[in-house]
């Protein structure tokens, strides 16, 4: 079998984020987040299921620590909870909150894995929220004061950062769709809570890099191709409008081309909220761009009668994964190719990929997930391809670690290369975690 080999130093590692994986909601002095009020709140969240517990790994990081060094990752990815740095958003910061995350960070480097450390993966201080959540613009005025607490005391040995994760479903799924904390649905507040989410990233770069010399900083989006179910104009313009909201909306003012007007006229937004100078601290440039990529996007117009939008083209979904989503390796090949094109960046990191599937123990006490295995396989192989193409790509970390809270669906959807049992909290590293092991250690993986 043939060998595709990455090239060296490539970074390879997984990723996790504090709520879906902590636990420990109400120790260490933590405040409540969005997300503890959320799973509390009856109705919100798959089977009632809440972060509460999770993982454990609040208690249980010196083993999942040693877990990813047996695996031989070279980086993990994590994210730091603000309520337990900052219990009430601002002001006051609690140090055993800093301790936490500090004796993480020199037990990863001890390990030899490189931490990337996210500043916000969706935790936001439940006071905040009180006070407007991100649809205010103090919100992006306390994450600055988040941000710069954070580097202070880490940026000596954090060198890599990323301000937020996906700001899209933060916006959008949060406060236009209702589906994610805070659960409100209000397309205005969704757009306000999108720039000032934007704008904390701008202002916050300058201050991570003088507080952490030295290092990269930058932001993650999840990005993902648009296409039209048919030829037909009307489903040609829906994945349009859909690309101009899911990517677009956050990459062009980042590369300092402002909001897209196709998307504002035809929604016919808004956008009071943009101050004098905003555009400028958004476009405050990154030092990377990170690359959250699962699955296409498939636009069906729903602005005609379907009669009358023709042709129908149905695209077979044959294997999804347990999320629904399709297995799409292309789509990560076109988006970083278009991305070079359009959105140059000095580097790329693919921050977030992996799949759901329903992984069970055998008999024998092993996990098998020979999909799963199948699925990075095809994905890695299209991320050589960017990088034969050109693409500065970097690094690439699997979602996730380990099965953990996934959102609104709670525990029903299993990401890990690690298995965990919720009611022991026994983790067994399932097959694809083997494999991928060995794709680090030769660098390369098999071609199909
Ligand atoms: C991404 C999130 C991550 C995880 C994966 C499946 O949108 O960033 O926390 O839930 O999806």
């Amino acid at each position: 079998m043939s060998l595709i080999q990455f090239p060296t130093g490539f970074l390879w590692g997984s990723a996790t984020a504090s709520y879906q994986v902590e636990g420990a909601w109400q120790e260490g002095g933590k405040g409540e987040s969005i997300w503890d009020r959320f799973s509390h709140t009856p109705g919100k969240i798959q089977a009632g299921d809440t972060g509460d517990v999770a993982c454990d790994h609040y208690h249980l990081w010196r083993d999942d620590i040693a877990l990813m060094r047996a695996l031989g990752l070279k980086a993990y990815r994590l994210s730091i909870a603000w309520p337990r740095i900052l219990p009430t958003g601002h002001g006051k910061v609690n140090p055993v909150g800093l301790d936490f995350y500090s004796r993480l960070v020199d037990e990863l480097l001890a390990a030899g894995i490189r931490p990337f450390v996210t500043l916000y993966h969706w935790d936001l201080p439940q006071t905040l929220q009180d006070r407007g959540g991100w649809p205010a613009r103090s919100t992006a005025e306390a994450y600055v004061e988040y941000a710069e607490a954070v580097a202070r005391r880490l940026g000596d040995r954090v060198h890599d950062w990323m301000t937020f994760n996906e700001p899209w479903v933060s916006a959008f799924m949060g406060y236009e769709w209702g589906i994610h904390a805070p659960g409100h649905s209000d397309r205005h507040e969704a757009f306000a809570a999108a720039h000032h989410l934007l704008l904390a990233h701008g202002w916050a770069v300058p201050v991570i890099h003088r507080d952490s010399p030295g290092s990269q900083v930058g932001i993650v989006l999840n990005l993902s191709p648009h296409h039209p179910a048919s030829p037909s104009t009307a489903d040609a313009l829906a994945a349009r409008l859909g690309d101009a909201k899911n990517n677009r909306w956050f990459l062009d003012p980042l590369v300092g081309r402002g909001y897209p007007e196709d998307l504002r006229d035809a929604l016919g937004l808004s956008l009071d909220f943009v101050q004098s100078g905003d555009l400028a601290a958004i476009a405050t440039p990154g030092d990377f761009l990170g690359v959250n990529y699962y699955t296409r996007t498939i636009h069906r117009s729903d602005a005609i009668p379907e009669t009358a939008n023709k042709p129908r083209t149905l695209f077979p979904n044959p294997n999804p994964t347990t999320m629904g989503w399709e297995v799409y390796p292309e789509g990560l090949y076109e988006l970083l190719t278009r991305l070079k094109a359009e959105y140059p960046f000095p580097a790329y990191y693919v921050t977030e990929n992996g799949a759901a599937y329903p992984d069970q123990v055998g008999a024998d006490g092993q996990v098998d997930d020979p999909l799963r295995v199948a699925y990075l396989r095809a994905y890695f192989a299209q991320a050589a391809r960017a990088l034969a193409a050109g693409v500065p790509l970097r690094g690439y970390f699997v979602w996730s670690l380990m099965d953990n809270f996934e959102w609104a669906y709670g525990y029903s959807q299993r990401f890990g290369l690690v298995y965990v049992d919720y009611k022991t909290l026994h983790r067994t590293p399932k097959t694809s975690a083997r494999w991928y092991s060995r794709v680090i250690r030769e660098n390369a993986v098999e071609a199909d």
